[in-house]
């Protein structure tokens, strides 16, 4: 059993970036990733357990909350959480929270990985994607930081209620948008779609992606197309993918990574 685990949910790799920096700083880290139910949820041997994600429609991504549920945590532990958000911390964290209680939780505004509802450069405050992944850079470096020293936040997440009802409606918008999900002639059949998405909802056939019902909103197939040829609707056809460059779609599909 490693010394810390870090559960991680990451649509588009942003998250999965900053948990890798975050666990190099640690060492010894098992990164369990979050997009499906998570291939470990025994983690009372753990000494520092931590959760690094997105927010969704100001809250938890896809089945996150069901999959924390799930995981046993030594009282002993140290817990953190951090979030990357576009414009809100939204009630992700205090989620987390009312479930595992977090002796230090954060949070870091990335671009916009939600490029039906806006470009990911509108932001803010605003930034440059460089900026931005400059921002997360030192935000993991002051995290881990923190979770060496054992630092403790003393308050909890916001309660945010707003955001609570926003994210329990995201399954009504998803499956109105779903049927919208389609690949235009730019696709070349190369499966990644297939592969990235966390619900096996995509498949191949006669080597063009079909989209069934079971969408969470990730939007890893639209982010991570190498040809940016999966769009929703007309409104993402001019819109720059924002996926993370230092992480590859392979790394996403992954269940632990394990960085000494
Ligand atoms: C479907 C979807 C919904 C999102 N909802 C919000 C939101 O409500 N508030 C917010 O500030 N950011 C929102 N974001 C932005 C992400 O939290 C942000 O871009 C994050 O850095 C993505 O990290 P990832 O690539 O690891 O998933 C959303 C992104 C997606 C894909």
């Amino acid at each position: 059993m490693s010394t810390n685990i870090i559960y991680c949910y990451s649509g588009s790799g942003h998250c999965l970036d900053m948990a890798k920096s975050i666990a190099r700083e640690l060492g010894d880290t098992d990164i369990v990733m979050m997009r499906s139910f998570p291939a470990k949820t025994d983690a009372r041997e753990a000494k520092r357990v931590g959760f690094v994600f997105s927010c969704m429609a100001g809250g938890l991504p896809g089945k996150m909350e069901e999959y924390v549920k799930a995981i046993q945590v030594s009282p002993d532990a140290y817990t953190f959480a951090v979030e990357q958000y576009a414009g809100y911390l939204g009630c992700g964290l205090r989620k987390i929270n009312d479930i595992v209680p977090l002796d230090y939780w954060t949070g870091v505004s990335n671009h916009s990985t939600a490029i039906w509802l806006m470009p990911h450069i509108l932001t803010f405050p605003p930034t440059t994607p460089k900026m931005a992944q400059k921002r997360v850079d030192h935000k993991a470096r002051t995290v881990a930081k923190a979770v060496l020293a054992g630092k403790r936040t003393g308050k909890n997440p916001p309660k945010a209620n707003l955001f609570e009802l926003m994210s329990n409606g995201l399954g009504k918008t998803n499956s109105k948008r779903v049927k919208k999900f389609a690949a235009n002639d730019s696709c070349i059949g190369c499966g990644t779609c297939e592969k990235v998405c966390p619900q096996k909802n995509i498949r191949l056939e006669n080597g063009k992606p079909v989209f069934g019902t079971d969408c969470i909103g990730c939007l890893s197939c639209v982010q991570l197309c190498p040809k940016q040829a999966i769009n929703i609707g007309k409104i993402t056809e001019k819109r720059e993918r924002f996926p993370n460059r230092k992480v590859q779609a392979r790394e996403l599909t992954e269940q632990i990574i394990h960085i000494d």
